[in-house]
């Protein structure tokens, strides 16, 4: 039996996805106790205690499907971003709130632009509903040039994309930027904004889209995968006017999101103490990567995000094997379309970045 002759050609054009080794299996392959994971961009700090023991309190209710509407926590986020519920969706993390605006309004055929590089995932969604990925190439330093976005519309547009902070460069779009940008955008494009970092940005210039969603066709999506520490629970969110959430619904699948990570969403909303620690954190954390990148010679570009994109003079395959049998994990560029020497690695605690720093420093001696 021929399956190639089944699958449907827009499948086919989707390189097949290339997971990381699981934790468990380095340790037992390394023969290693602790790993440090600074690849995935998560909170090191893991999640707000409370979300914990909500989590615990709720374990006897799996046996129940969860609200599909995501009642409460629909209200928890009405109230703190201050909009009305019906502007929100609560997707199965927010890469389920990108995909689910380019399924509701791309037509096999028309056109998605998105920088490059940026997140690996826009160019599957896109080619999953028979779209055209349209990638802009970010400047020689990765900052954003949105002319070359606007330049790139053709009669077959329907979406924009802009990852602010990108991933994996960590640069913004700036708010003057932003403006210009959203002024000539007609009223046939969608632009989704992926906020999924925006917590960490110290840029008082950076330009979300939120104070621009109620007048124009915006989807922003934003993550509890992220500052919040709840990546392994799948929930994020979207905002946008209720006329375009109200399409994506349509085909929001009824259970997309568990009760357990509704609530832990709820809770983690409620403590705003830990966000601030995690950012107090990240700070820390940069400042010191980035003075002892300098020491050692590797190029890195600033960052607003919880990762920083380096440059090493050479390839850095071997490097990033020789962190790994140390048991720390970083993300080589290669799958984002970057050159060998490009290197992703996520701010961690500062124990686990100077563990990094130690161990880059043999390893470059
Ligand atoms: C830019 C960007 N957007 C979205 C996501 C997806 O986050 P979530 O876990 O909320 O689906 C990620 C995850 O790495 C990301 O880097």
């Amino acid at each position: 039996m021929n399956v190639d002759k089944l699958v449907r050609e827009e499948i086919k054009k989707i390189a097949p996805y290339v997971p990381g080794k699981p934790i468990d299996e380095l340790k037992r392959v390394y023969n290693i106790e602790k790993i440090v994971k600074l690849a995935s961009n998560e909170n090191p700090l893991g999640c707000s205690p409370k979300v914990i023991e909500v989590l615990k309190e709720n374990l006897n209710e799996i046996n129940r499907y969860p609200d599909g509407s995501c009642y409460y926590l629909k209200k928890e986020l009405s109230n703190f971003l201050k909009i009305p519920e019906e502007e929100i969706i609560v997707g199965s993390g927010s890469s389920e709130v990108i995909s689910l605006t380019i399924e509701a309004f791309v037509n096999p055929g028309e056109e998605v632009i998105y920088p490059f590089p940026s997140f690996i995932i826009y160019r599957i969604l896109v080619l999953k509903v028979g779209g055209i990925p349209v990638e802009v190439l970010l400047e020689d330093n990765f900052s954003y040039n949105l002319d070359k976005f606007l330049e790139k519309i053709t009669s077959k547009t329907k979406i924009i994309i802009l990852c602010n902070p990108n991933n994996p460069t960590g640069t913004i779009v700036y708010k003057d930027q932003l403006e210009k940008f959203l002024e000539k955008i007609p009223d046939n494009i969608i632009v989704i904004s992926d906020e999924a970092y925006f917590e960490y940005v110290e840029d008082e210039n950076f330009g979300t889209c939120f104070p621009y969603y109620k007048n124009k066709n915006i989807v922003i999506a934003r993550s509890f995968s992220k500052i919040y520490g709840l990546a392994s629970l799948r929930i994020g969110y979207g905002i946008g006017r209720k006329e375009i959430l109200d399409y994506m619904e349509r085909i929001r699948p009824p259970f997309n999101t568990t009760g357990l990570a509704q609530i832990a969403a709820i809770t983690a909303l409620k403590d705003q103490d830990f966000v601030k620690k995690s950012i107090e954190n990240n700070k820390i954390g940069k400042n010191f990567l980035y003075e002892n990148f300098k020491k050692l010679g590797i190029e890195y570009i600033p960052t607003e995000a919880n990762f920083i994109l380096c440059k090493f003079k050479k390839d850095a395959t071997e490097i990033i094997k020789e962190l790994e049998k140390r048991g720390i994990i970083v993300r080589g560029m290669k799958s984002f379309g970057l050159s060998n020497e490009y290197v992703r690695i996520t701010i961690g605690t500062q124990e686990e970045n100077e563990l990094l720093i130690n161990f880059l420093t043999k390893i470059l001696k």
